[in-house]
C-alpha cells in the first residue's frame, strides 16, 4: 500500500516538474483574457509542444528565484509570513536541517501563531518523530494550526503562502531533499505576485499539498468542528417551523425567494448550495412538487462531516425521485475547485460514493442546466474573513454568466436588537449555556463565543466582496420579521462587462 502511495506521489511530483518545465518553456498557453485562472488539469497532454522560448522570455524574471541553502531557505519562510495579506500557509518539512535550534524555531512559531490568529495555518510533518512533543503542543494550543505527520517518504518540501491584496496570489517555495542525507539540497521561490502564472502553479501545489496522505494530530483544536459538535440538534432549532419568529420568518422567506428563482430560470436548473448543512434548504426544494420538473439536481458542499451525516440519513429516507437529484459532498468551501464554470470534479474524498453509485450522478457536467449557486442562512457569516473571501470566489467560479448566485445573510443594523434574541435560543447550537453580553459587538455586529463566531452585514460590505470576486449584483430583497428588515436575499451573476 505505502509502496504504491510513493509511486503515486512520485508521479504526481514528476507531473510537477513536468509542469514546471512546461509553465518555464511555453508559460502557460492560454488566454490571458479569461476572468480567472482555469482548473488545474491534472491529466498529462496528449502531446508535448517542443521546447523553444527560453525562460525569461515566459517568466518575469525577478518572480524566480534560487535558494541555496539552509540559511537562505529559513530567511525566506520568515520573510514570507511577515508580507502583509497573509492569510494561509501550507507547508510541507520533511528535510533535516543541520542548523536549526529545535527550542527557537519552535518558540518562533508559536509567537507566529499567537500573534497572527486569522492567518490559517497547515502544515505536514514527514519523519520528523522527535519533534512530537513540540507539534503535539502546537496542535492544541493554537486554533488557527492544522498539524498532521504523513508516513510517505517525500523528497520534496514546501512553503506555500496565500495573500489577500492587492489580489490574491500565492507565493511558493519547492525544495528538493536529498534522498541519502535528507538535507535541503535546493530551493526555488515562485513569486505570484510578480508574476501571475506563478500564482496558477501554486494552485497545482496546493493540489498536491491537499492530496498527500496524512492524519490529523491528535488533540488538534481546529478539527472540534462546531457544527460537527451540534449536527443532531440542529434541525430542532432552525427550521420552517422553528418557535422564533425570527428564523420562521427568515427561513420561509429566504425559501419562497429561492423558489422564484428557480421558476424565473429559462432551462432546467441545478442548485449547488455553499454550506448545506443538513440540507434543510435542498431537502425542501427537492420536497415542492411544482418544482419537481424544473430542478434536475441539487448539490450541497458542506465541511462538517456531522451536519452532512444528518443531512445523508433525512435523504435516504426520501422517495426516490427526491433522494436520486440530491448530493452532499464533503468540502471545505474555500477550497471548492471540485466545482467550475461548467465542469465538476469529483474526488472519493467527497464522500458521497453510494449515493453517487445508487443515483448514477457520474456526469462532470451539469446536463445543460442553468445553475443557481447559493450560500444561505448566513453562512458566509459564520466564517472568518479569509475564509469567506475565498469561499464567495469559488461560488463565482463554480457558475457561468448564465448562472445565478443567491446570496443571503443577517442585517447587520438588526445585530443589536435579534442577535440578543436568536443566540441565546440556540445556545445549544453555540454550546453555551450561558451567553456573557461580552459575546456581542454592536460596533462590529459579530457574535463570539467559545468557537462560535457569526458577522452580520449591510449591503455595501456584500457589494464589495462580490466585486472582489469578478460579480455583479442583480436585485437585492429585504427579508423581515414583524416589518423590520433581518436579512439581505442578494442575487448576483458573474459579471460580463
Ligand atoms: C449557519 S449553518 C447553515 C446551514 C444551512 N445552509 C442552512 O441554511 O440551514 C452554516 C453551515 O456552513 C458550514 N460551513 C461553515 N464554514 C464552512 C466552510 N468553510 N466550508 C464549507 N461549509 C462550511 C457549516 O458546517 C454549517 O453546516
Amino acid at each position: 500500500m505505502l509502496a504504491a502511495a510513493d509511486n503515486l506521489i512520485t508521479i504526481a511530483l514528476l507531473s510537477i516538474v513536468l509542469i514546471i518545465v512546461a509553465a518555464i518553456g511555453y508559460g502557460f498557453q492560454r488566454d490571458r483574457s479569461k476572468r480567472k485562472e482555469t482548473v488545474p488539469d491534472p491529466s498529462p497532454p496528449t502531446s508535448a509542444p517542443p521546447l523553444v522560448a527560453p525562460v525569461a522570455a515566459r517568466l518575469h524574471p525577478d518572480a524566480v528565484l534560487a535558494l541555496r541553502n539552509e540559511a537562505e531557505l529559513q530567511d525566506t519562510y520568515k520573510q514570507l509570513r511577515e508580507r502583509p495579506n497573509l492569510v494561509r500557509v501550507q507547508a510541507i518539512w520533511a528535510a533535516q536541517y543541520k542548523a536549526i535550534d529545535i527550542t527557537e524555531y519552535f518558540r518562533e512559531e508559536r509567537t507566529f501563531l499567537a500573534e497572527n490568529p486569522s492567518v490559517e495555518f497547515e502544515r505536514i510533518v514527514v519523519g520528523q518523530d522527535h519533534h512530537r512533543p513540540y507539534l503535539q503542543e502546537l496542535a492544541t494550543n493554537h486554533q488557527n494550526l492544522l498539524i498532521y505527520t504523513s508516513s510517505t517518504s517525500l523528497q520534496f518540501e514546501l512553503y506555500l503562502c496565500e495573500y489577500s491584496d492587492p489580489t490574491r496570489h500565492l507565493v511558493g517555495v519547492l525544495v528538493v531533499n536529498s534522498a541519502l542525507s535528507r538535507l535541503p539540497e535546493f530551493g526555488v521561490l515562485l513569486d505570484g505576485r510578480i508574476d501571475g502564472e506563478l500564482t496558477q502553479f501554486g494552485y497545482t501545489l496546493r493540489q498536491w499539498f491537499e492530496s498527500i496522505p496524512k492524519e490529523l494530530v491528535a488533540g488538534s483544536l481546529r478539527a472540534q468542528n462546531v457544527w460537527t459538535q451540534n449536527a443532531p440538534d440542529y434541525d430542532r432549532f432552525v427550521s420552517r417551523n422553528s418557535e422564533l419568529d425570527f428564523l420562521k420568518d427568515y427561513i420561509r422567506q429566504e425559501d419562497t425567494l429561492l423558489e422564484s428563482l428557480v421558476k424565473s430560470a429559462s432551462r432546467d436548473v441545478t442548485v449547488l448550495e455553499f454550506g448545506s448543512g443538513t440540507g434543510r434548504t435542498l431537502q425542501y426544494l427537492a420536497s415542492v412538487a411544482e418544482l419537481e420538473p424544473k430542478i434536475r439536481l441539487l448539490i450541497g458542499i458542506d465541511h462538517s462531516s456531522g451536519m452532512l451525516e444528518v443531512a445523508r440519513n433525512k435523504r435516504d429516507k426520501t422517495r426516490s425521485s427526491e433522494r436520486d437529484r440530491l448530493f452532499y459532498f464533503e468540502l471545505d468551501g474555500a477550497r471548492a475547485r471540485a466545482f467550475w464554470e461548467d465542469q465538476v470534479r469529483l474526488r472519493p474524498s467527497m464522500n458521497d460514493q453510494a449515493q453517487l453509485a445508487r443515483a448514477g450522478f457520474a456526469t462532470t457536467t451539469y446536463e445543460n442546466t442553468d445553475k443557481i449557486v447559493c450560500c444561505l442562512l448566513n453562512t458566509l457569516g459564520v466564517m472568518d474573513a479569509a475564509t469567506r473571501d475565498a469561499t464567495v470566489e469559488n461560488i463565482f467560479s463554480a457558475a457561468t454568466p448564465n448562472d445565478r448566485i443567491a446570496i443571503s445573510v443577517f442585517d447587520r443594523a438588526a445585530f443589536p436588537q435579534f442577535a440578543r434574541i436568536l443566540y441565546p435560543f440556540i445556545k445549544t447550537l453555540v454550546g453555551q449555556e450561558r451567553i456573557s453580553s461580552e459575546a456581542y459587538s454592536d460596533e462590529l455586529a459579530e457574535f463570539r463565543a467559545g468557537y462560535y463566531y457569526s458577522h452580520w452585514f449591510d449591503l455595501d460590505e456584500i457589494e464589495t466582496f462580490v466585486e472582489a470576486s469578478g460579480g455583479e449584483i442583480v436585485s437585492v430583497e429585504s427579508i423581515t420579521s414583524d416589518g423590520t428588515t433581518i436579512g439581505h436575499f442578494v442575487v448576483a451573476r458573474v459579471a460580463t462587462g
